[in-house]
């Protein structure tokens, strides 16, 4: 469920009418429901209220600092993947004590900084970085908390770009390491491995393959506590997929009923990390309609939002529904036409729709971009120099910008003339 709806054929997000929104902050806009961000967090959380996981939110799905904020104060924990998501974190007044910070390729400084904020622990993805971390904990004196992050080759039946816990994927480590690294533990003298972690990639729509990662774990603890090996964590990463068209994704308490009883069997304390089931149907895109061109092949309805706006439909061929922010009746304008609607960026990549059927559409018309509240603005780029676009969070009749729209200056900021150029 989510906070987008039509009143008289207009619509609303919460109690806000969004052309008033679209008019008053321009296109392209991007749209959080405050309400619908928070109810997906607590559906989770009631779900599994049986066995009262840490949830981590993913900052990558969404990263605004409001938004992390909104989560925080209802006791999310967050997942980070670099020093600049550490920074986020701690500014949005996160416990440092319930993040944990994946990544393959942590670097030096991020790895002091994450100690020094004292996170819950890294999700370590290596036997090369495990060393490294405890160099870096011995060299500041600490003791660094970590989870292996186990590549436990399932398929989780997702897009190639989005699978992460198959053998060919450069995440994790597979089990056979993973065991001879425990078994080694006691010569990292500045490391505590206390957990477990996997992550078998995003947009998952059933509970079978989280199933069949988690009963692997299971095997793997009990291996493990014949040999001795106590630990405290599982975290069984993020991926849980939502709706964008026809999908028919597991809900939270389906999810939770398959899954808990087999999390119950590994007497761990729970860890998740969702991010696209929080943020991804909370938020979306708004854009204005430029032109209508018509070819001797197709219609094309030119956009004001790009692909530096929104990637997913030329990264992943991802499906986004896109609808009116004005319901047309039955009627001349109510006929609908097979058109592609596409960005102002030069490329044939820049689509946001391909061979869609649509409502007759012209100049001014405003278009929302369902489901774009996950992997959207946080991997927007300035691309063709184009300014990103403002954020803005509703909460009932009210609105706030959670960040302003690029300046001019924004883009060339950090530019410098060299001296003989001047
Ligand atoms: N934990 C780890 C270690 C991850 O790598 C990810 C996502 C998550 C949690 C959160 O996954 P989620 O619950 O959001 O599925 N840009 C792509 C998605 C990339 C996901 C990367 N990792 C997209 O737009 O579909």
């Amino acid at each position: 469920m989510h906070e987008f709806r039509y009143k008289n054929n207009r619509l609303f997000c919460e109690n806000t009418e969004l052309e008033a929104l679209a008019r008053k902050f321009g296109t392209p806009l991007y749209v959080y429901s405050y309400h619908t961000l928070v109810d997906h967090f607590l559906k989770l959380r009631n779900a599994f209220r049986a066995i009262d996981p840490l949830i981590c939110y993913s900052v990558k799905a969404n990263s605004n600092l409001a938004v992390l904020r909104a989560l925080v104060r209802q006791g999310s924990g967050l997942d980070i993947v670099s020093g600049g998501e550490l920074f986020r974190a701690l500014k949005a007044g996160c416990p440092a004590k319930k993040i944990v910070y994946a990544s393959v390729g942590k670097t030096s400084r991020e790895i002091e900084e994450a100690i020094r904020a004292g996170i819950l622990f890294f999700n370590v993805e290596s036997l090369a970085e495990l060393e490294n971390i405890d160099r870096i904990a011995r060299r500041l004196n600490k003791k660094a908390r970590v989870a292996i992050r186990i590549n436990p080759d399932v398929e989780p039946k997702t897009h190639k770009y989005i699978t992460t816990g198959k053998l060919t994927n450069k995440f994790g480590i597979d089990f056979t390491s993973a065991r001879q690294i425990l078994l080694l533990r006691n010569a990292l003298t500045h490391t505590r491995i206390t957990g477990l972690h996997i992550h078998i990639g995003s947009q998952i729509t059933e509970s079978v393959p989280y199933a069949a990662a988690i009963k692997k774990m299971i095997g793997f603890i009990e291996t493990l506590k014949k040999a001795g090996i106590r630990l405290e964590y599982l975290n069984i990463g993020g991926g849980l997929g939502i709706v964008y068209d026809r999908e028919t994704p597991q809900t939270a308490k389906k999810f939770a009923s398959q899954v808990l009883p087999l999390l119950r069997k590994t007497g761990l304390k729970i860890i998740m990390e969702p991010g696209r089931f929080i943020a991804g149907n909370s938020g979306i895109l708004v854009t204005r309609v430029l032109y209508i061109k018509n070819t001797p092949r197709k219609k094309f309805v030119i956009v004001d939002a790009g692909m530096n706006d929104l990637i997913r439909p030329a990264l992943y061929e991802a499906f986004h529904n896109i609808v009116p922010l004005r319901q047309v009746g039955q009627g001349m304008r109510g006929k609908s036409r097979l058109v592609d609607i596409v960005g102002p960026i030069c490329e044939s990549g820049d689509f946001l729709a391909k061979e869609r059927m649509m409502p007759e559409l012209k100049e001014g018309d405003y278009l929302a971009v369902m489901g774009a509240g996950a992997y959207g603005f946080s991997m927007s780029s300035n691309y063709n120099s184009r300014l990103r676009a403002a954020e803005v969070l509703v909460s009932g009749n009210k609105n706030f910008v959670i960040r302003a729209r690029d300046s001019r200056n924004d883009l060339v900021r950090n530019e410098r003339m060299p001296g003989f150029l001047r």
